[in-house]
C-alpha cells in the first residue's frame, strides 16, 4: 500500500480536507490542502464546504476550526498534540483576572483553550495581534496568554495592556546571544522572528512576523539570505517555496514536540476510523465562535 496514494483516495471518498501548519514534519507538508500560519488556518475552516476537516497541528487549532465550522466533523490525528502554551492559562484564572480589571477588554491569542477563549472578548493571532489591540474598543487590555506577544503589541499602542505571564517554551529557547552568533556569521543576511520570541531578540529584528508572513515576505524581499526566528518546520516550506534564496536558523534548530508528533500513518488512521474527533460543549462553542468572529472582522 502506498500511504500517500490511500490517504488521497480515502480523502476523495469521505469528503475530507487537510490542513496542515507550517510547522509539521515535511511529509505532512507535502499531503496538505492547505497549508498555513493560524490565521490563514482559521479562514480556511471557517469556509470549507468539506464534511470532514483533518487537523494536522495542534490542538487549540482543531478547536478553533471546530468552533468556526460545528456542524463538520474536525479530526486531530494524534489526541496528546496539545500546546503547553495553551495549558499556561485557565478559564477559572482569567476570570478572576477579570475581576481584578473590571473595564478592561480580554484578547486572547488563538494559542488558548477553547474555554478561555469563550471568555475573551476578541482572539487574535500573530498575523493580526497589533490590528486587534489597536482596534478594539478599550483603553485597557487584557492579553493572554503570551506575555512576548503582549509586549511586542505594547509597542504600538498606548493603552495599557495586562499580560498574561505565559510563553511558548520553543520560541523561548531562541536566544539573543544565539541570534547574534548567526549574525556575525551572515552579517548580509535579514532577520525575520516570530512575536512569540523574547524581546531582547525581537529588538534585533529586521522584521516581525507570522510564519505565512515570513514566506510572503522573503518572496517579495530582494533580499537572497535570511535568518529565521521560528520553529524548524518552517524551514521546509521556506526553501522550497524560494529556490535560490538561503535560509538559516536563527541559532540553533528549535522544535516543538507536539507539531512533530503527527506522522503519515496517523493521518491514514484518523481518515479510516474518523478519530479523534474534536467534541466541545454547545456553550462553549457559542461563546468562543464570538470572539474567533469579533477577530476575523477585524482583518
Ligand atoms: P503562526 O503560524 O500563526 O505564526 O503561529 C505560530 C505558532 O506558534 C502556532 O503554534
Ligand atoms: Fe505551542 Fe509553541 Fe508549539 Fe506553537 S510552537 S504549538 S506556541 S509550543
Amino acid at each position: 500500500m502506498n500511504i500517500v496514494e490511500e490517504i488521497v483516495r480515502l480523502k476523495r471518498k469521505k469528503n475530507a480536507i487537510i490542513l496542515v501548519h507550517n510547522y509539521q514534519r515535511p511529509e505532512i507538508q507535502e499531503i496538505d490542502d492547505f497549508l498555513g500560519d493560524s490565521l490563514g488556518l482559521a479562514r480556511e475552516a471557517a469556509k470549507t464546504d468539506a464534511r470532514i476537516i483533518v487537523f494536522c497541528g495542534v490542538r487549540f487549532m482543531a478547536e478553533t476550526a471546530k468552533i468556526l465550522s460545528p456542524e463538520k466533523t474536525v479530526l486531530l490525528p494524534v489526541k496528546e498534540a496539545g500546546c503547553p502554551m495553551a495549558d499556561m492559562i485557565t478559564a477559572e484564572e482569567l476570570r478572576e483576572l477579570k475581576e481584578k480589571y473590571p473595564d478592561a477588554k480580554v484578547v486572547s491569542y488563538v494559542n488558548t483553550n477553547a474555554d478561555v477563549k469563550a471568555e475573551s472578548d476578541v482572539c487574535c493571532t500573530s498575523a493580526n495581534a497589533v490590528k486587534v489591540v489597536k482596534n478594539i474598543d478599550a483603553e485597557e487590555i487584557i492579553f493572554t496568554p503570551d506575555k512576548n506577544l503582549a509586549s511586542y503589541c505594547q509597542q504600538f499602542t498606548n493603552k495599557k495592556i495586562i499580560p498574561w505571564n505565559g510563553y511558548c517554551y520553543v520560541h523561548e529557547r531562541i536566544t539573543k546571544e544565539g541570534v547574534l552568533l548567526a549574525k556575525k556569521k551572515f552579517p548580509d543576511a535579514l532577520l525575520l522572528v516570530h512575536p512569540e520570541c523574547n524581546p531582547a531578540v525581537i529588538d534585533l529584528a529586521d522584521e516581525v512576523l507570522s510564519t505565512s508572513a515570513m514566506v510572503n515576505f522573503s518572496k517579495e524581499s530582494d533580499k537572497k539570505r535570511f535568518l529565521i526566528g521560528t520553529e524548524e518546520g518552517l524551514m521546509h516550506r521556506l526553501k522550497k517555496e524560494n529556490s535560490g534564496k538561503e535560509f538559516y536558523t536563527a541559532g540553533t534548530a528549535k522544535l516543538c514536540r507536539s507539531m512533530k508528533l503527527t506522522t503519515l500513518n496517523d493521518v491514514y488512521l484518523a481518515l479510516v476510523e474518523e478519530r479523534y474527533a474534536i467534541e466541545l460543549p454547545e456553550g462553549i462553542i457559542k461563546s468562543a465562535g464570538r470572539a474567533l468572529e469579533a477577530m476575523l472582522k477585524y482583518v
